[in-house]
């Protein structure tokens, strides 16, 4: 009975209050971007596909948020007007009778009822796309276009392209996902007032260890034995003259006599390595601790780096994980040398054109301002150089010429973004030590225990080299592969 009276008052009251322009904006609001949400939802579903980002924005975040301004409204008018009164002293002893016998009455709180679940309906599902849509790779990589092209550029031809940006940068769970969300915020910000950094700076601080993310996909412990690896460049000469780099790299992992090669010595039973590093990009490394089968840690300092107490102090510290060797796995910049042998290796660019290795690398290497003057001068560059000076090959290759000239345009624009400050060589990747210091960051030979161990610096722990930068290596033969 008294729940009955008081469900009535507060009905009165708020039938009473209601009357308000600011409810009316938010009933208006609501009704009108509920109708416009669930007519692009069935939209949507009928035409499967990713929205254009913008529309994304639109239909995702902002309607949705408009929705929820609009239900925020009704009860704001409701609280404002009834302030509004009574500062007025014009609050009413007893609230005009709501009698749910007159037909308009009864209606009336039909409709509320029925919009009010609707609305809870519509919200709820609003909040779940919006959200949803937050994680797909159509926003994190194209939305923000200019602050991600680098790393959506990278991530398109990498070997993880079909894994979604959330996948490794937010992984399963609660509780990053509310931190990536709320770092979202932060970086939305920055996009609207353009205070981001550039290049978005790497090592990515707040990175989900690995152990979350990687290690959904794959199995460190898997023993992966030795891979080989074969290599081709090519001399800066009129024939570009092929060489072939051949090795076996130990990947190893776990074998029945325990852990052994790159991964099994570096990963096993979590975390037998953990290190300082004093710069920002993890690149400079004094000390390293390591702990052993018997449990005991080693303490290696290098001999070669000078450091003070104060300095290392304020390094910082971290436990080795699949980063610190994978850094790149998916945003894998290229080195103009590199990248130009990699097109010549697949015929991309074709090793038949005179000097054309040289000629590639010279024009990736120009300091072009922006990205669609780089695009026509290293095409017109690499046309011009065989016009005047090989005209014959350009009459007879020509087609092979136009494919060189576009795909070293294509390298380009893979990984240089002036307006990011994303120059070659910006990302250092860890894995190896010919272009970046990687390996040798701790393998270099001069990190030394006090009971004179060293860290191994020796070519063959980590592989076997089979030809280094040979002519028809022998060992393409014996393998059979020549
Ligand atoms: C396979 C896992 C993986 C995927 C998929 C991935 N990333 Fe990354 N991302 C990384 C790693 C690892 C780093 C470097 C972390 C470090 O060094 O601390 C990184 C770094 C970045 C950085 C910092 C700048 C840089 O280049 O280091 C940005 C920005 C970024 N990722 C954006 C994206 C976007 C956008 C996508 C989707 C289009 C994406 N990532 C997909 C693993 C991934
Ligand atoms: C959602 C699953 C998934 C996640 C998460 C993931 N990977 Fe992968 N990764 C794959 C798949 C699938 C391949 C094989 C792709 C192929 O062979 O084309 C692969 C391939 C690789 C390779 C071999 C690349 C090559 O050149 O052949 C490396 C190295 C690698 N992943 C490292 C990582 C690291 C490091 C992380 C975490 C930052 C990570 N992966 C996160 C699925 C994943
Ligand atoms: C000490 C450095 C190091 C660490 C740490 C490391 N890797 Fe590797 N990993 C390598 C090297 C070196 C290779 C071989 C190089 C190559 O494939 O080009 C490799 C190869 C791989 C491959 C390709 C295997 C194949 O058969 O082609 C995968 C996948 C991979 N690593 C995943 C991981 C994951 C996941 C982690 C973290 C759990 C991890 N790695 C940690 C150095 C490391
Ligand atoms: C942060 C420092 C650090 C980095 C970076 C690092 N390692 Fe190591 N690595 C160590 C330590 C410490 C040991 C154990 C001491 C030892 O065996 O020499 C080790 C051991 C190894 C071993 C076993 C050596 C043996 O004689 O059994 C191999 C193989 C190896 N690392 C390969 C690599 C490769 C490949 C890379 C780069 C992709 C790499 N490491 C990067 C610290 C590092
Ligand atoms: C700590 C481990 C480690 C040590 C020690 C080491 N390397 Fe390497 N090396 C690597 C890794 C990892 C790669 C990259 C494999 C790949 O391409 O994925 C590599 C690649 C190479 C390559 C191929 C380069 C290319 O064209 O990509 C050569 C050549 C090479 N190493 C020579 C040497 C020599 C010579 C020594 C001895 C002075 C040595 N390495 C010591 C880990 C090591």
């Amino acid at each position: 009975m008294s729940l009955k009276v008081t469900a009535r008052d507060w009905a009165r009251l708020l039938y009473y209050f209601s009357q308000n322009t600011f409810s009316f904006i938010g009933v208006v609001l609501t009704t009108s971007t509920a109708v416009t949400l669930v007519a692009f939802w069935i939209y949507d579903f009928i035409l499967p596909g990713p929205p254009h980002p913008y529309v994304g924005i639109l239909i995702f975040l902002i309607l949705p948020g408009v929705f929820a301004l609009g239900l925020a409204l009704i009860p704001l008018g409701i609280l404002l007007r009834r302030r509004e009164l009574r500062n007025a002293g014009q609050l009413p002893h007893i609230y005009p009778e709501i009698d749910l016998k007159i037909p308009m009455v009864q209606h009336s709180f039909l409709f509320i009822g029925a919009a009010t679940v609707l609305n809870v309906l519509i919200f709820s599902f609003a909040s779940y796309k919006g959200v949803s849509y937050m994680d797909t790779t159509t926003f994190c990589g194209k939305t923000c276009h200019t602050v991600m092209a680098p790393e959506y550029s990278a991530y398109q031809n990498s070997p993880h392209s079909r894994v979604e940006c959330v996948e490794c940068h937010i992984g399963p769970g609660a509780g990053w996902f509310v931190r990536s969300k709320l770092s979202g915020l932060r970086q939305v910000f920055a996009v609207t007032f353009h205070t981001y950094s550039r290049p978005i700076p790497s090592p990515v601080k707040y990175l989900r260890p690995a152990r979350e993310t990687c290690e959904q996909c794959h199995w460190p412990q898997r023993f992966s034995g030795d891979k080989f690896i074969m290599k081709m460049n090519y001399k800066d000469d009129e024939k570009n003259t092929p060489l072939t780099t051949a090795l076996i790299v130990k990947i190893g992992g776990r074998q029945a006599n325990g852990s052994v090669g790159i991964h099994g010595r570096h990963l096993d039973s979590g975390s037998r390595i953990h290190y300082i590093s004093t710069d920002a990009q993890r690149q400079v490394i004094p000390v390293v601790y390591y702990t052993d089968d018997q449990g005991k840690t080693i303490e290696f300092v290098s001999t070669d780096i000078k450091v003070t107490k104060e300095e290392l102090a304020k390094g910082e510290e971290r436990t080795m994980d699949c980063i610190d060797c994978h850094n790149r796995p998916t945003h894998a910049f290229e080195l103009p040398e590199n990248a130009v042998d990699l097109r010549m290796s697949r015929g991309l660019i074709s090793a038949e054109l005179p000097y054309i290795r040289k000629k590639a690398v010279e024009v990736l290497k120009v300091n072009y301002p922006d990205r669609d003057t780089a695009h026509k001068q290293i095409v017109e560059g690499i046309e011009t150089f065989y016009r005047t000076n090989y005209p014959d090959v350009y009459n007879s290759k020509r087609a092979l010429v136009e494919q060189a000239a576009d795909t070293t345009a294509q390298i380009y624009l893979r990984n240089i973004f002036p307006d990011m400050k994303v120059t070659w060589g910006v990302h250092p990747n860890n894995l190896g030590h010919n272009d970046f210091p990687g390996c040798f960051r701790c393998h270099d030979g001069s990190h030394t225990s006090a009971d004179g161990q060293t860290i191994s610096n020796d070519c063959s722990a980590c592989h076997n080299l089979l030809a280094v930068q040979e002519e028809n290596p022998k060992i393409l033969k014996d393998l059979g592969l020549q």
